[in-house]
This record gives C-alpha cells, sequence and structure tokens, in this order.
C-alpha cells in the first residue's frame, strides 16, 4: 500500500521558517522521519513538496497512492480547488498541520479541507506527520480487512 504525502508551499523553508512555531527540523529531516515510519509499518511512501496550487492539483490527479496525507499549509485557508480534486480522485486524505491552526490566527481556523480529509491532526510538531501514518496504517489495514 502506498501513501502520498504533499507538504505545501513554504514548508520547504521548515528549520528556518519561524522556529517557533513549526520548529527546527528540517524538510529533509522531516521527510527522513516519515520514510522510516512508514518503514515500520509496511507501507511505500512518496513525498512531495510545492508552492504552486496548480502542481499540488496534479499531485493528487495523477498521483498513484492508496491514501493521501496533506499539509496544505496556507491553502488549508483558501483552496477549493485543492478540495474539490481531493473529493474529485475518492481516496482517503487525512489532513496534517505542524501547528495547532485551531491555538492561532482566527483566519487559520478557517480549514476548506477538512471537509473532504478522514480527519485532522493538528499541532503535534513534526509528529503531526507520523501520528497519520499511523492512523492510515489503521485505516489501509481495515480497507484490507485486517484488524
Ligand atoms: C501549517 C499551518 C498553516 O496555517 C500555515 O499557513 C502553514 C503551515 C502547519 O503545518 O502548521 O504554512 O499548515
Amino acid at each position: 500500500m502506498k501513501l502520498l504525502i504533499i507538504h505545501g508551499p513554504n514548508l520547504n523553508l521548515l528549520g528556518k521558517r519561524e522556529p517557533g512555531i513549526y520548529g527546527s527540523l528540517t524538510l529533509a529531516q522531516i521527510n527522513d522521519m516519515i520514510h522510516s515510519k512508514a518503514a515500520e509499518m509496511g507501507l511505500e511512501a512518496d513525498t512531495m513538496q510545492s508552492n504552486s496550487e496548480a502542481e499540488i492539483i496534479g499531485m493528487i490527479h495523477n498521483g498513484d497512492f492508496d491514501l493521501l496525507i496533506i499539509n496544505p499549509a496556507a491553502y488549508t485557508h483558501t483552496s477549493i480547488a485543492i478540495r474539490d480534486a481531493i473529493a474529485a480522485v475518492g481516496k482517503p486524505a487525512i489532513e496534517v498541520h505542524i501547528s495547532n491552526i485551531h491555538g492561532r490566527e482566527e483566519f487559520r481556523k478557517r480549514s476548506f479541507i477538512a471537509e473532504v480529509a478522514i480527519g485532522q491532526i493538528s499541532g503535534f510538531g513534526a509528529e503531526s506527520y507520523l501520528l497519520a501514518i499511523l492512523a492510515a496504517n489503521k485505516l489501509l489495514s481495515k480497507e484490507q480487512g485486517h484488524s
């Protein structure tokens, strides 16, 4: 079973971007953690990052994956197009945020993605991605009729 993990805009700057909010790990370090956790669960994982809404939509349309884990970053709060792409492909999706979007500015509390996601994991730093992989593993093994 294959996971597609998409990191949205500005997440390429992790490590130096507002470390008080997003932590000091770089995206490469987080991707390493993601790959080890997925391997531990016996899952394949592709990690991608883009600053472009159109590219993210293309990844969702073209990706050959069983479950999407997406941190849409600022597009969370603005993108009906990414929401519609997730709905269109009909694959399960988990929304992830490093920071707790509900404990910050008012505009961050609105997620267009939450409505088409199975669930949202927000506020656990880089661990949010690992918690999403645990949830993904559970969902996929349920789909396959195990546990
Ligand atoms: C974020 C939260 C968003 O509000 C913000 O625009 C980001 C990162 C997070 O992971 O905490 O870029 O998605």
